[in-house]
Parts: C-alpha cells; structure tokens; sequence
C-alpha cells in the first residue's frame, strides 16, 4: 500500500464527523499522525479509538484564539511537530434572505468560518516558518463561495473569502516553501446539509445541475485532500479544486 503521508503529522480541524473525519481517516491511512480537532470530545474520541495510536483528539472551538493555541501546544507535545493543516470546521447557524440576517447569526458564521480558518493556518504557518519546514494547508470551502448563494448568502461570503485567504497566504508563504490549497464540495450528504439533501425540491434542483447525477459521500472529498497535502500535489497552490460532481460546469 502507497504511503503518501508518511511521517507527517496533520491538523483536521471538525474532523468528528462527515467530511472532516474521512479527511483524517484517510490521511491516517496515508500514514499521518492526525490531530482530530472539534468542541465536543467524546466524537472525536470515537473517531481517534478506531485510528489507534496514528490519531490524538483535542476538542477546540476554532473560533477562539487561546483554543487554536491550545490545539497547536497538545499537537507538538504529542508529536513533536506539524506538516498540514485542513481547515474544515465550519457552521451556517441562518438559511433565509440575506435581508433578514441577524447579527448574532451573521458574527457567529464569520467567527468560525473565517476567523477560525485564519487563527489555525496563522498558527500553523508560524510554526513552519519557525522551523523552515515546508507544508501544505488545504482549506474546505464551498461551490457556494463561487456562485451566487440565494437562501445561504452569508455562509457564501465566508467561503468566497476562505477562496481570497487561500490565494494571498499562498502568494505570501510560497516563496518559503508553504502551499495553500482550497476544495470546494458540492453538495454532500452529512449532517451539516441534511435539511437540502432530504428536501426533495431542493435535491433534485442540485442533480439535475449534476453532471454525476449524485450527491457527494464525504469519502469522496477525502482523496482531493490527500493528494494537495502530498508532494503529488508539490507544484500546486493558490487554487481552489472544485469537488462537485461536474455543478459547476452547467
Ligand atoms: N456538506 C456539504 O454539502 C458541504 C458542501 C460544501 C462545503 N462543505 C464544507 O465542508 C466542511 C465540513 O462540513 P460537513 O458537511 O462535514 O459538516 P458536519 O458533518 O456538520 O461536521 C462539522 C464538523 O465541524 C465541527 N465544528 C463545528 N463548529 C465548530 C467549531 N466552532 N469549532 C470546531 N469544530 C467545529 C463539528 O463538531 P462539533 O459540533 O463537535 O464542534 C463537526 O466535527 C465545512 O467547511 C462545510 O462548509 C460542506
């Protein structure tokens, strides 16, 4: 069996579920140490029992700058080091008209989807060019952050600016050897999109856009990420991989 990451230690952040724990699951697979990060410990800690002695889970709210810094002590004592970071924990709190966005909803959408996005490839970047060692950040963002996004327009912006964020850390940390890399999912049937995939309206709308004629199964985000973690992936950064069963191209 290939070993692509053998010998790196990755960061998967909302990794207790869906898209996030095939993410880690397959990079443990890969050979990588995972550090499982999520608020609530005991699915996390489900997800690391079945990885062995490859998975350490630290519940972190990635929003919150003293849990990151927390998350980033508990990975280098456990393994010394960090070679990738996913950022993949993310939170849509309001489905409605932009117009009718409250502030809480809106400031709780920014706070984890971009500022927590941020605070992790900051801290993880930091500690990179603290060790001049390269690395890889992929970043889970959306088609939604692509297109117009009627009924999640908030959700939307967060994403289209993870797509922004993701081009200027790569500009910036390119030349010190550090890729940034985004994918953005179509739909995907976790508990996160459980209200579209199981209305009927709304999940025909999306296969019939489809080329694939499908929703995704968060297995089959995991592979895009693998291969931008790894050296396969050496002279990609800055870009954004669609992993949307052809939506996009209709
Ligand atoms: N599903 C889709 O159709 C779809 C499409 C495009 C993009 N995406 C993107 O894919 C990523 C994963 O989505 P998913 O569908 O796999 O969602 P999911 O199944 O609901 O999982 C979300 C994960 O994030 C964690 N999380 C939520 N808020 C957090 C916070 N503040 N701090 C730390 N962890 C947090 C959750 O654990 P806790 O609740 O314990 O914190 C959980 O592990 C997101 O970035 C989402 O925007 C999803």
């Amino acid at each position: 069996m290939t070993q692509r990451l053998e010998g790196k230690v990755a960061i998967v952040t909302g990794a207790s579920r869906g898209i996030g724990e095939a993410i880690a699951v397959a990079m443990a697979q890969e050979g990588a140490k995972v550090v499982l990060a999520a608020r609530k410990l005991e699915a996390l800690q489900a997800v690391a029992e079945r990885l062995g002695d490859a998975a350490l889970a630290v519940p972190c709210h990635t929003g919150k700058e003293e849990d990151v810094q927390a998350l980033m002590r508990a990975t280098l004592d456990r393994f010394g080091h960090v070679d990738i970071l996913v950022n993949n924990a993310a939170t849509n709190p309001y489905f409605g008209p932009m117009m009718n966005v409250e502030w809480g909803a809106w400031d709780k959408t920014f706070e984890v989807n971009l500022k927590g996005y941020f605070s992790c490839a900051r801290a993880v970047a930091k500690h990179l060019l603290d060790r001049k060692a390269p690395g890889s950040l992929v970043n889970v963002t959306s088609v939604l952050g692509q297109m117009a996004a009627p009924l999640q327009g908030v959700y939307g912006m967060t994403k289209a600016a993870v797509i922004s964020m993701t081009q200027t850390l790569a500009a910036e940390l390119g030349p010190r050897g550090i890729r940034v890399n985004a994918i953005a999912p179509g739909l995907v049937e976790t508990r996160f999109a459980s209200a579209l995939t199981s209305n009927a309206e709304i999940s025909k709308m999306v296969i019939d856009r489809t080329a694939l004629k499908r929703f995704a199964q968060p297995d089959d985000i995991a592979g895009a990420a693998v291969f931008l973690a790894s050296d396969e992936s050496r002279y990609v950064t800055g870009q954004t991989l669609a992993v949307d069963g052809g939506w996009t191209i209709t």
